[in-house]
C-alpha cells in the first residue's frame, strides 16, 4: 500500500514536473493601443490553441496570471487590461521585451456551424474574438452585442465588423444604445441558434439565464482565480468544478446547477466574496 503511494506520488511528481517544465519563453513583436485600458500584444510565436483557451503569462520578476488568446490564425497575440501590479507592468513593456508563457490551457468553445449571437462586455472581447473569427471562416451567421462603459473603451469594434454584425451600447450613451448589453442583445434573438458570451459575470448571468430560458444553447467563459492553471492547486474551483481544466468555458446546463455563478468568487486565499 505504502509502496502503491509512493509510486502513485513520484509519478504525479513526474507529471508535474513535465507540465511545470513547459514554461517557455516569447518575445513580444509589437505592442497595439486597442482603448485607453486595453493593449495587445502580438508574440513572435505561433500557438496552436482553440478558441477561447488560455495561458498562464509570467511578466518577469512580477507575477504570473491567466490570459485568454485574442488572436490564434496569423499573428498570435494577447489583449490585457490594466487593472493591477502585474497588468500594469505588463502595459510598461514594449517591442523586444521577453515574456513567460505556459500552456494553452482549458477546454475553448465548441463551435457548432449554427446561426451565432454573441454578447460581449468589458475585455471580454479578448477571449471571444478568436470563436468569431472560426465561425466566420466556416461561413455562419455571427451577430455580436457588444458593450462598454464608453465608446472609447469598446474593444475590438472594427475588427468584429469585418467579421460579423455588430450593435454597440454604451453605459454613457457615447456611441451605440444607451443601454447594458443584455438589454441590446434581448432584441438580437431571432432565428439564434447558439449564444457564446464573455464579461463581467453578472452580465453574463443575465445572459446564461434568457438563454435557458428561451431553449437556446449557450456558453460562457468564466474566470476564477489561477495559481497553476492545470488542475493541482484548487484555487479556481467554483462548486467543485475547476474553471482551468473544466472551463474557462462552461454550457448554460452546466451553470444552472453552479450556485455560485454570478454570486461569489474566491480571493488568493480562496476565501469567499461576493461578485
Ligand atoms: C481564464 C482567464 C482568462 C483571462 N483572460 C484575460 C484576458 O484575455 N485579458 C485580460 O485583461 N484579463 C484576463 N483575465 C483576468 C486577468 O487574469 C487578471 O486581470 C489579472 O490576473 C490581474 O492581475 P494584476 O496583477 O494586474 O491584478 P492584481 O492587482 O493582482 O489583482 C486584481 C484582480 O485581478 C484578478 N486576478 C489577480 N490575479 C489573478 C489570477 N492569478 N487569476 C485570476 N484572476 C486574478 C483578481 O480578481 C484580483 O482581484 C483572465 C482571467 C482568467 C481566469
Ligand atoms: S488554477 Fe490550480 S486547479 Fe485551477
Amino acid at each position: 500500500m505504502v509502496q502503491t503511494d509512493l509510486n502513485e506520488n513520484s509519478n504525479m511528481v513526474k507529471v508535474l514536473h513535465k507540465s511545470m517544465s513547459k514554461l517557455e519563453t516569447v518575445k513580444i513583436n509589437e505592442v497595439k493601443q486597442e482603448t485607453p485600458t486595453i493593449k495587445s500584444f502580438y508574440l513572435d510565436k505561433d500557438i496552436d490553441a482553440k478558441p477561447g483557451q488560455f495561458v498562464m503569462l509570467w511578466v518577469p520578476g512580477v507575477d504570473e496570471f491567466p490570459v485568454a488568446l485574442s488572436r490564434i490564425h496569423g499573428k498570435c497575440s494577447l489583449t490585457v487590461k490594466a487593472i493591477g501590479k502585474g497588468t500594469e507592468a505588463l502595459h510598461r513593456m514594449t517591442a523586444g521585451d521577453t515574456l513567460g508563457i505556459r500552456g494553452p490551457y482549458g477546454n475553448g468553445y465548441t463551435l457548432d456551424e449554427r446561426d451565432t449571437l454573441v454578447v460581449i462586455g468589458g475585455y471580454g472581447g479578448a477571449s471571444i474574438l478568436p470563436a468569431v473569427d472560426e465561425l466566420n471562416r466556416q461561413g455562419v451567421n455571427v451577430k455580436v452585442a457588444l458593450g462598454a462603459a464608453c465608446d472609447e473603451e469598446l474593444l475590438f469594434a472594427d475588427e468584429l465588423s469585418l467579421i460579423s454584425d455588430v450593435a454597440l451600447c454604451t453605459d454613457d450613451g457615447s456611441v451605440g444604445k444607451h443601454c447594458m448589453v443584455t438589454e441590446l442583445a434581448m432584441g438580437m434573438f431571432d432565428d439564434v441558434e447558439q449564444v457564446l458570451t464573455c464579461g463581467p459575470e453578472k452580465m453574463m448571468k443575465k445572459t446564461v439565464d434568457i438563454c435557458m430560458e428561451r431553449g437556446i444553447p449557450v456558453q460562457a467563459s468564466l474566470e476564477r482565480y489561477m495559481k497553476c492553471g492545470m488542475g493541482l492547486c484548487d484555487s479556481c474551483s467554483i462548486d467543485g468544478l475547476q474553471v482551468c481544466v473544466d472551463g474557462p468555458v462552461f454550457t448554460g446546463e452546466q451553470l444552472s446547477k453552479v450556485n455560485e455563478f454570478g454570486k461569489f468568487e474566491r480571493d488568493p486565499t480562496g476565501r469567499r466574496t461576493s461578485i
